[in-house]
């Protein structure tokens, strides 16, 4: 069953919690998130993203996801991740019921009246907008962290001109998981910014993220996680289990790793405290 992605999130917000959102890459994975929210009796956000575009395309990533939650009673949303102008204003006209649009590359005062833009058009479909703000480096990049942080006064004006509906922000996360220890979460920063905001923030990234840092972040004003490489290393762990043991159908190696990318998918959601909130 289709949820209201704001609607998840107001509730989330009321009951101290977060919902997480997981990319989908192939038919197995889609049907892993959704059998995940099922156990779990959670919410989630599907997410159509930068890996599986270029190689579907927005249209073919979008049916498939569509054709796989619709069948389930769970309470799905279909979410937009990352997405450069062009594909946020496709995917409002596939029917996605959530965008983000990832601005954060964009000048800041640019970042503000294209984000601006986009929010108008979104919210005259009745489809929120996530947008970012600050730089999000990926695994293992050596970076100026000084350059890359979501900064606490122009997330204020940016929020309050834009009136974006959700938040993504740069606080130490990188995308992947690191070779080397992680830098810690600033989560200060993610309080200051929830405080000034007034909105609830996303935290990229969440994958390689101690448990201990998952929870103070969402204590902080986190309610929403992103979360995709850990559940790939969960999929690719069932794969590779089973063509250890000999040359095995294909079929068969993606089932171990939809079983395993499950299993994966449903502790995160007992973390992020949206299991049994559906
Ligand atoms: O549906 C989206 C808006 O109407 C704008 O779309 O800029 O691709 O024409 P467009
Ligand atoms: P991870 O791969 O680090 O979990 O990041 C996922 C993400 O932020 C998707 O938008
Ligand atoms: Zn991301
Ligand atoms: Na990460």
């Amino acid at each position: 069953a289709w949820g209201n992605p704001m609607e998840i999130i107001d509730r989330a917000v009321r009951g101290g919690y977060a919902v997480g959102a997981f990319n989908m890459h192939n038919l197995e994975t889609t049907q892993a998130l959704v059998r995940a929210a099922e156990q779990a009796n959670s919410p989630v956000f599907l997410q159509v993203g930068r890996a599986i575009v270029p190689h579907r395309g927005l249209r073919a990533a979008y049916e498939m996801t569509r054709r796989v939650a619709e069948e389930s009673d769970a309470e799905l949303v279909i979410h937009l991740d990352h997405g450069p102008l062009e594909e946020v204003y496709e995917a409002i006209k596939l029917g996605f019921h959530s965008v983000m649009f990832d601005g954060a590359h964009l000048p800041f005062e640019e970042n503000i009246k294209v984000t601006r833009r986009v929010v108008e058009v979104a919210h005259d479909f009745g489809i929120p907008v996530e947008a970012e703000l600050g730089k999000i480096p990926d695994a293992d990049e050596q970076v100026d962290w000084s350059s890359y942080y979501t900064d606490v006064a122009q997330a204020e004006r940016f929020v309050a001109e834009t009136g974006v509906d959700l938040l993504a922000v740069s606080v130490g996360i990188v995308h992947g998981v690191p070779m080397s220890s992680p830098q810690p979460l600033d989560i200060e920063r993610i309080e200051k910014i929830r405080e000034v905001t007034g909105i609830p923030l996303v935290l990229h990234g969440a994958s390689g993220v101690p448990e201990s840092e998952i929870r103070a972040a969402l204590a902080a004003g986190v309610h929403k996680f992103n979360a995709d490489t850990d559940l790939r290393h969960a999929f690719r762990a069932g794969m590779e289990a089973v063509w250890s043991e000999g040359d095995r159908q294909l079929e068969e190696a993606m089932a171990e790793g939809r079983e395993r990318m499950i299993a994966a998918t449903v502790e995160k959601m007992r973390l992020y405290g949206c299991a049994d909130a559906a």
